[in-house]
C-alpha cells in the first residue's frame, strides 16, 4: 500500500490573503464545509490574533468541522497562541501551527534578533503550544532561502519541543524543484530526530513552481502539503490543491503515494472559492480551467473519438465536471428545490431554503430553464451575503441611442431607505454614481467585469467588481437576470464588504506579520 499525503489546505488562511479575496464568516463556513465533503485532512481557518473577524471565522469553522483537523496560524508569541487556542477550543481535532522565520534576512532585517533568539522563541512557543493540545505544528517561514544547518538544528529543536509536524516553507517562491527536493532530503538525513514529525512543506507560487516544488518534496519525503483552492495566495498565489491532488492521483505510478481527497468534489470547490473571492480561474488553468478538457484540434477530436486515452490523462468526471444539467423549472416545488440542494452539497436552514426558494421562483418565471449554476448563484446571491448595512431597494434606468442614460435607486440604508437620480456615461455608470451617493462612498472603481452564469440569450448575468477605498481593495459580486440590475447587487456587495472588513479590522494592519 502506498503513502498517504497529509493535504492541508490553506484557502481561508494564505488564500484569503490575496489582494481583495476577502471572505465573511458565511462565506468561509461554506468553503469549510465543502474543504470537508472533499475530505482535506487539515483546514487553516484563519489567523486568530490578526482580527476579530479571523478569530470569529476559526471559532466558527472548528465548531462545525467533523473530521478534519482545524489549525489557526499564530505567531511565536504566547499571546497569538492563547489567542489561536482561544478560538480553536471547541474543535474535535485542534492544531496550534506557530511559525517564526528562519532565513538571514528574515531574522537580521524583519525580526531584528539574533539566530539564538530566534530559535529559542521557536522552542518556547512550540513548548507554550503543546501544553494546550500535542497537534502543534511549527513553520520555518522562508525557510527554502535559510542556511540549512540552522534550519536543521531549529527543526531538530522544535522537535524535542514537542512539535509534530515541521513544515518548510518556500514563502517567496524562489526555489527549483530538485533544489527543494535536496532541501527536503537533507533535512530528513540530518535531522536526528526527524522521524517524530511529519514534514511538511508550503510552496509559494512566484516561478510558477508551487506545485512542482511540492511534488519534488514529497518525492524526497515529505508527507504533508500545503495548498490551497484554485491556488489564491499571497501574490502569486500557493501550491494550488486541485493541480497537487490529481498529479498524485494520475501518476501514482510514477510518484508511489496517494490522498484521501475525494476529487469529484474538486470542481464544484474550485467554482464555490472563485464565486466568493471574485478571483477568475483562468480558462486554460489546470484540472478546473473551462478549456482543462476541451479539446479542440481535428487531429485530437478524432483520436478522442476512438479512444478517450489518446489525449485524456484524466476524466472531466473524475474531478466533478459534467454537462450543465437542467434542474430545474418554474412548476418545480420547494420539495423538489430542497432535494437539489441536498443533492449539490448545499446546506441551509429551514429559512434560508425558504429565501432561495422565492429567488428560485423568480428566476424561474423569467427563464425557461434553471441549472445548477443558476442556484449556486442564487444561494451566493440570496445567502452568502453579509448581514447588511445597505441593500438594493431598487434600480431603474433609462439609456439607448438619443437619450442620456439615467438611473433612479433606492438603497436601505441601515433600514432607512434613501433615493438618489443620476446621469451617467452609460446605465451602469448612472447607477453606480447613485449608489454611491447614498451610501457616502468615494470608492474608487478598479475592475468591472461581466459574464454569463449559464449559455443562451435568457442567462443570469454575473457581475464582479474590485473596488478600493482607504487603502482597501475589495472585490464585490452580484447576479441577475438584468446585467444593470447584477451591476447594481456587485457594487452595493463590495460597499457591504468594505464595511465589514471595517469593522472586524481592530487589530491594525500595521500589526499583521507580513508572510
Ligand atoms: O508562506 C509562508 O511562509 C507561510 C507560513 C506562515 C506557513 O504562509
Ligand atoms: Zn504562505
Amino acid at each position: 500500500m502506498s503513502e498517504r499525503i497529509i493535504i492541508f489546505d490553506t484557502t481561508l488562511r494564505d488564500g484569503e490573503q490575496s489582494p481583495g479575496a476577502s471572505m465573511n464568516l458565511e462565506e468561509k463556513i461554506q468553503v469549510a464545509r465543502q474543504l470537508e465533503r472533499m475530505n482535506v485532512d487539515v483546514i487553516e481557518a484563519g489567523f486568530a490574533i490578526a482580527s476579530e473577524g479571523d478569530f470569529e471565522a476559526v471559532r466558527a469553522v472548528a465548531g462545525i468541522v467533523k473530521k478534519a483537523s482545524v489549525a489557526s496560524l499564530c505567531r511565536a508569541s504566547k499571546r497569538d497562541i492563547d489567542r489561536a487556542w482561544e478560538a480553536l477550543k471547541e474543535a474535535k481535532k485542534p492544531r496550534i501551527h506557530t511559525f517564526i522565520a528562519t532565513s538571514d534576512i528574515h531574522v537580521k532585517r524583519k525580526l531584528q534578533k539574533t539566530h539564538d533568539q530566534v530559535r529559542q522563541a521557536a522552542v518556547d512557543a512550540v513548548r507554550h503550544a503543546a501544553g494546550y493540545t500535542d497537534n502543534v505544528e511549527f513553520s520555518a517561514e522562508d525557510a527554502a532561502r535559510s542556511d540549512v544547518n540552522y534550519l536543521c538544528e531549529v527543526i531538530q529543536a522544535v522537535i524535542e519541543a514537542g512539535a509534530k509536524t515541521v513544515n518548510i516553507p518556500d514563502t517567496v517562491g524562489y526555489a527549483i524543484p530538485d533544489e527543494f527536493g535536496n532541501l527536503i532530503a537533507t533535512i530528513r538525513d540530518r535531522v536526528p530526530n526527524i522521524d517524530q514529525a511529519v514534514m511538511s512543506v508550503h510552496c509559494h507560487n512566484d516561478l510558477g513552481l508551487a506545485v512542482a516544488n511540492s511534488l519534488a518534496a514529497v518525492q524526497a519525503g515529505a508527507r504533508q502539503v500545503e495548498c490551497t483552492i484554485n491556488g489564491i495566495g499571497e501574490r502569486a498565489g500557493n501550491a494550488s490543491l486541485e493541480e497537487t491532488v490529481m498529479a498524485i492521483r494520475t501518476r501514482q505510478d510514477h510518484l508511489k503515494v496517494h490522498t484521501d481527497i475525494r476529487t469529484e468534489e474538486i470542481y464544484r470547490a474550485s467554482r464555490l472559492v472563485s464565486g466568493i473571492t471574485g478571483i477568475l480561474v483562468q480558462q486554460n488553468k489546470a484540472v478546473v480551467g473551462a478549456n482543462a478538457f476541451a479539446h479542440e484540434a481535428g487531429i485530437h477530436q478524432d483520436g478522442m473519438l476512438k479512444d478517450k486515452s489518446t489525449y485524456e490523462i484524466m476524466t472531466p468526471e473524475s474531478v466533478g465536471i459534467k454537462e450543465s444539467s437542467l434542474v430545474l423549472g418554474k412548476h418545480s416545488g420547494r420539495h423538489a428545490f430542497r432535494n437539489r440542494l441536498e443533492e449539490m452539497g448545499i446546506e441551509l436552514t429551514d429559512d434560508q431554503v425558504q429565501t432561495a426558494f422565492v429567488a428560485f421562483k423568480n428566476l424561474a418565471d423569467k427563464k425557461k430553464t434553471v441549472y445548477d449554476e443558476d442556484i449556486e448563484a442564487i444561494i451566493a446571491e440570496e445567502i452568502l451575503r453579509l448581514p447588511d448595512k445597505f441593500k438594493l431597494v431598487s434600480a431603474n434606468f433609462t439609456s439607448g441611442t438619443g437619450v442620456v442614460p439615467s438611473a433612479t435607486v433606492e438603497v436601505e440604508v441601515d433600514g432607512k431607505v434613501k433615493t438618489k437620480a443620476e446621469f451617467g456615461d452609460g446605465p451602469v455608470d448612472a447607477v453606480f454614481r447613485a449608489i454611491k451617493k447614498i451610501c457616502k462612498s468615494r470608492a474608487k472603481l478598479l475592475r468591472f467585469t461581466v459574464s454569463a452564469i449559464t449559455g443562451g440569450a435568457d442567462a443570469m448575468g454575473g457581475v464582479t467588481v474590485r473596488i478600493k477605498e482607504n487603502g482597501y481593495t475589495i472585490i464585490g459580486q452580484g447576479a441577475a437576470s438584468d446585467i444593470v440590475v447584477a451591476s447594481a447587487r456587485a457594487l452595493i456587495n463590495a460597499l457591504n464588504k468594505l464595511e465589514y472588513r471595517k469593522r472586524t479590522q481592530e487589530t491594525a494592519e500595521a500589526e499583521k506579520p507580513s508572510l
